[in-house]
């Protein structure tokens, strides 16, 4: 082929200018019959402009009514806002970027339930604000990993995942087991998902860092039982992240 390639190169002349030469550009007329729309087809800025305003108008004809109207959303009864402790978590979820590896949506697909569980309905992410579905699975779906272990199986996996799951890719998150967990903003937190629309009763801010403390208790109770100790358990972030863990898809949780 290069051999064809050269000979053929070989066997042109070098043309250094070639003239070209066209007739000048006749200004557009619109003539009779022609269709109303050709005007705006021959002006792209002005087409731009105007496709703008159509595509514009059919989305918030389409996204209003999605938002505002309430019985869009299913709302399922057994759903309940994420508890203070569990918000934490959420929030700590989210710092730590979990989302990256781990999906929180089960498709309604045999090869997902048969996995992991009941496929995702909408009305569980009510509460959810931002959402976490996430889209890349480089780890296993979250969504209904509540209950699927013991505490003290997320405290040593969080801390170094290859000692409970040989050959996981997973980072160790050493540091939750070692941070303080701040609640200076719960309460605030609390306020601010009420604004958008989490339904909890009004005043719930005062009770909700003894409501946190008391869940944290519980859940340090729970890892001692399996030999987990350490200075402050309770205030860790970690407990936070159990927690939200332990929450994850279990508002409808079937028996299986
Ligand atoms: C680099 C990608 C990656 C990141 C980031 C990551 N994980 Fe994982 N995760 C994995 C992989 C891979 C597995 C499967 C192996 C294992 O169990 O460690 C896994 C497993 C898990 C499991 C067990 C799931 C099951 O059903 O067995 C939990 C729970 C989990 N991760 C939580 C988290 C949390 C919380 C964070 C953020 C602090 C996080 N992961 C960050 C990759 C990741």
């Amino acid at each position: 082929m290069i051999y064809n390639l050269i000979k053929t190169v070989q066997q042109g002349d070098f043309l250094a200018n070639e003239e070209a030469e066209a007739p000048p550009m006749e200004p557009y007329v619109a003539h009779k019959g022609e269709h109303w729309h050709r005007w705006i087809e021959g002006r792209p800025i002005q087409m731009l402009v105007v496709a703008l305003v159509a595509v514009a108008i059919g989305g918030i004809i389409e996204m209003i009514p999605l938002a505002t109207i309430e019985s869009n959303i299913p709302k399922i009864a057994s759903v309940k806002p994420y508890t203070p402790l569990e918000l934490e978590g959420r929030d700590i979820y989210i710092r730590e970027g979990c989302y990256n590896c781990h999906s929180q949506m089960i498709r309604p697909f045999r090869s997902e339930t048969e996995r992991y569980g009941e496929y995702s309905k909408s009305g569980e992410f009510i509460y959810d604000h931002p959402f976490q579905w996430g889209s890349k699975r480089t780890g296993p779906d979250l969504h209904r990993v509540g209950g699927k272990y013991p505490d003290s199986w997320h405290f040593n996996h969080m801390i170094e995942p290859v000692s409970i799951s040989p050959g996981s890719i997973m980072p160790p998150y050493p540091w939750l087991a070692k941070n303080k967990l701040d609640t200076d903003y719960t309460a605030s937190k609390i306020a601010v998902m009420r604004t958008l629309g989490v339904p909890y009763p009004s005043g719930y801010e005062d009770l909700a860092l003894s409501d946190l403390q008391k869940q944290a208790k519980q859940i340090a109770d729970n890892l001692r039982k399996d030999n987990i100790e350490m200075e402050g358990l309770e205030q860790k972030e970690l407990i936070a992240m159990i927690a939200y863990l332990q929450r994850l898809g279990t508002d409808i949780k079937l028996n299986k």
